[in-house]
């Protein structure tokens, strides 16, 4: 009889701990940040078939176009609200001639993109093209401008073509091929990995030029430049130290950029998109959540610097890099995407909604048919990816005030290393509505998650969503129904401030309450 009731009540004690161990308190009162809609902000370079038969087929294509871009593309992308879009690069930005990519385009020169895949660049798809695209998107252009191997004229006279309505030379040559106002492009990159693809630019190097670069471009009219300083590459936190040291920043550069992408082993062999097992699933989440680490240590480095907080972090490049789909062109880089994907996203944006004081914008790479992508095009077909469906839900936190929580959750373990079970962010909107999304990083148990809305008496569940698929590697693909998309969810129990969700394994849920 006492070993019966020692065993109940240790079910009952490891029933409970189980549950309290998985507790999000969110602090109500205490939301004074804004996560900026452009956190949730994409990239798309001059690489594989991002531009060319991602977006652009031409007017003359058989694809529905308007202005010779897919509408497809364009129809998807509006669905998850792009906020902006950085091009032309990337690696190929600091090789681009912007004026080899204005007027006729059929007299309009050709260049090899040399990084990718050597193939000839007509630049039929130029700076008109390109803020067609962001016009039809209604999305803000982020433009990243050569250093590496352009000149200052050169980029200080594109600034002035984009938004000067002075009587000059550039804004006649920009009303003469058609666009009599100016664009009034605000997001400026000085360069990409300078460190790298860029130059091969040491950081002292570096923060000279961004110095000179940042006199000469100039503001027009009322548009004020948001200039982003060439940043460091993940872990170096010397090209931080200098920048923010010696590369006046807030008067030169406003923003400074941070690449990290997520490899599940190494450059050489990073590993397939589809198929996989759950040491490398894990191994996937170990590295994608070293960019809390990479935030923390850059972050700090930023505060020392600039204490009032005047220089945003853009985090410009992100995501899972894998091996090319076998068949394809090594230098497109075209990979599938599966609910892995999905999740390395929904962590990815809970942190830097986490570091939202400091994180004012990130662009994924690289939207369509590169790198880890929304969209997929073959032909006159799309699909739309489960990371497009994670961008589709976290729609609710743009803008939105971060509201500070406390997470305490159990870890994720495989062998002897883990990870923490569980990533979420919460915020409240313009209308009052609060917004939890929450991910199970666990791909073999659901968790019990008890979130306590501190700060209120009593809130009410509104509805739900899902993003989750019947193995760690489910993807969606051409001529197939979807095997993951954003479906309702309704697993959840309201006692007065209390929500007790069960998060699905290897998922995320997003609730709404008010
Ligand atoms: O996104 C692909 C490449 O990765 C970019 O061109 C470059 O900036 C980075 O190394």
């Amino acid at each position: 009889m006492k070993i019966r009731i020692l065993l109940i009540s240790l079910i009952v004690f490891v029933g409970f701990a189980a549950t309290s161990q998985n507790k999000i308190v969110i602090n109500t009162d205490l939301g004074k940040e804004t996560i900026s809609k452009h956190i949730y902000g994409h990239f798309s370079e001059h690489l594989g078939r991002c531009i060319y038969g991602g977006y652009w087929v031409g007017e003359d294509s058989d694809i529905p176009n308007t202005a010779g871009l897919r509408n497809d593309v364009v129809g998807a992308l509006k669905e998850i609200g792009i906020p902006n879009l950085r091009w032309p690069g990337g690696c190929f930005a600091d090789e681009y001639h912007w004026m080899d990519g204005i007027g006729a385009r059929n007299e309009r020169p050709t260049m090899i993109n040399t990084h990718w895949g050597g193939v000839t660049e007509n630049n039929n798809f130029g700076t008109h093209e390109f803020l067609e695209l962001c016009n039809q998107l209604d999305c803000e252009p982020v433009i990243c401008g050569n250093l590496g191997s352009g000149t200052i004229q050169e980029m200080s006279q594109w600034v002035e073509y984009l938004n000067s309505n002075n009587v000059s030379p550039m804004t006649d040559l920009r009303k003469a091929n058609g666009q009599e106002e100016p664009w009034g492009v605000k997001y400026w990159g000085v360069g990409n990995e300078n460190w790298g693809c860029g130059g091969n630019m040491t950081a002292e190097y570096y923060a000279n030029e961004m110095r000179r670069y940042g006199t000469f471009t100039k503001n027009y009219g009322e548009n004020r430049l948001y200039k982003v300083a060439g940043g460091p590459n993940g872990a170096d936190y010397h090209w931080m130290e200098t920048l923010m040291k010696d590369g006046n920043p807030g008067r030169s550069f406003q923003g400074i950029s941070l690449h990290y992408y997520t490899i599940c082993h190494d450059w050489n062999k990073k590993g397939s998109a589809t198929v996989f097992d759950e040491s490398e699933y894990f191994n996937t989440m170990k590295q994608t959540l070293f960019m809390d680490e990479l935030l923390e240590k850059h972050i700090r480095i930023m505060d020392k610097y600039d204490p009032r907080n005047r220089v945003g972090l853009i985090v410009d490049e992100w995501g899972n890099w894998h091996d090319v789909e076998p068949g394809t062109n090594p230098g497109f880089l075209y990979q599938q995407n599966t609910l892995r994907d999905a999740l390395v996203a929904s962590v990815n944006l809970d942190l830097f909604n986490k570091y939202a004081r400091r994180v004012k914008m990130t662009n994924i790479a690289q939207t369509v048919n590169v790198l880890q992508a929304m969209i997929l095009t073959k032909d006159d077909q799309i699909v739309r990816t489960p990371s497009f469906y994670v961008f589709k839900m976290y729609k609710v936190h743009h803008d939105a005030t971060l509201l500070p929580s406390d997470i305490s959750t159990e870890k994720y373990s495989l062998g002897d290393e883990s990870v923490p079970a569980l990533s979420a962010t919460a915020s409240k909107d313009a209308n009052g509505k609060i917004h939890v999304t929450i991910t199970n990083l666990n791909p073999g148990k659901s968790l019990e998650v008890s979130c306590d809305l501190r700060g209120l008496e009593k809130v009410n569940f509104e509805k739900g969503s899902i993003v989750t698929g019947d193995k760690i590697n489910s993807y969606n693909d051409f001529d197939k129904n979807e095997e993951i998309s954003l479906s309702a969810f309704n697993d959840v129990k309201v006692t007065g401030n209390k929500v007790l969700v069960k998060i699905p394994s290897k998922s995320v849920v997003m609730l709404e309450l008010k």
